[in-house]
């Protein structure tokens, strides 16, 4: 793909909680992070085109959703359920994250899909249920270190993507992300390298090309995730393959959050018109 026919996209960086925090350090680490991207804290507003979001423990989202206000950032859920109501225990659904006013949530993060062995069928039932509903959903996809080394990574990524969004309607781009997350870089310190991470990225955009069409492929934001940290964000960032980040580790901690954060402020220059 010609990169320089990308439309400008808005860089999007999410700040994964995982199961961290307890509610009154969440609903501080929420203030903070708000106070600082907002201004609020008596630095500059971090630019209003960057769409940042956070994903705190399910039971948090409504004291952290009231701690950040209107944003930024915005409020988004770690997983969902396929159904909408029933007998369905411990799952939470889409109108239950809607009526905590999240608006984005992640499917197929690696710890559900590794971790939890979640099959193929079930993230897509998620990502189709979240795509249905008012929910922007971050989808993840991302190969283990045995299937880089024997030479899959690429297939691997690429049937995860066409298992998850074949025979779907295109949905809006604005409404979904695909996050690269490389299971062996996932909190463990070790970043891909900027070039592995920009060809990763090449083939999701390709299959998103091949599953719909150029164009929505090229508006669709893939962000990178996996040992992103304020040292090496910006590294990342200026790649214009790589539309901003999922974080972990360094998203419970806002001054790191918020550098990376603003490491995706250097993006505008690039890719606005
Ligand atoms: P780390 O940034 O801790 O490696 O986690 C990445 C991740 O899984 C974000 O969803």
């Amino acid at each position: 793909m010609n990169k320089t026919a990308r439309p400008a996209v808005r860089p999007y960086i999410g700040g994964n909680w995982k199961m961290n925090l307890r509610l009154a350090s969440a609903v501080e680490l929420a203030e903070t992070i708000h106070a600082d991207l907002s201004g609020d804290a008596g630095g500059p507003q971090l630019d209003p085109r960057i769409d940042v979001a956070v994903f705190p423990p399910s039971p948090y989202l409504m004291s952290v959703g009231r701690a950040m206000g209107h944003g930024p950032p915005s409020l988004g859920a770690q997983d969902l359920s396929p159904h909408d109501d029933g007998a369905y225990t411990g799952q939470v659904s889409a109108g239950m994250l809607d009526d905590l006013n999240a608006r984005w949530v992640l499917v197929g993060h690696s710890e559900r899909r590794h971790g939890l062995e979640e099959p193929p069928e079930t993230l897509r039932a998620k990502l189709v249920r979240a795509l249905e509903s008012d929910l922007e959903t971050v989808f993840c996809v991302g190969e283990t270190l045995e299937e880089r080394e024997s030479g899959d990574a690429e297939s691997t990524i690429v049937g995860q993507v066409r298992s998850g969004l074949e025979g779907l309607a295109a949905p809006t781009p604005e409404r979904i992300v695909v996050a690269y997350e490389p299971v062996w870089a996932i909190g463990t310190g070790r970043t891909a390298h900027p070039d592995d991470a920009e060809e990763a990225h090449r083939w999701i955009r390709r299959t998103l090309g091949e599953l719909y069409d150029r164009e929505f492929a090229a508006a669709t934001r893939v962000v990178y995730g996996g040992s992103v940290t304020a040292s090496n964000a910006a590294e990342l960032f200026r790649r214009p393959e790589i539309d901003g980040g999922l974080v972990g580790g360094a998203s419970l901690k806002a001054d790191s959050f918020a550098a990376i954060c603003r490491a995706a402020e250097a993006r505008l220059g690039q890719t606005s018109a």
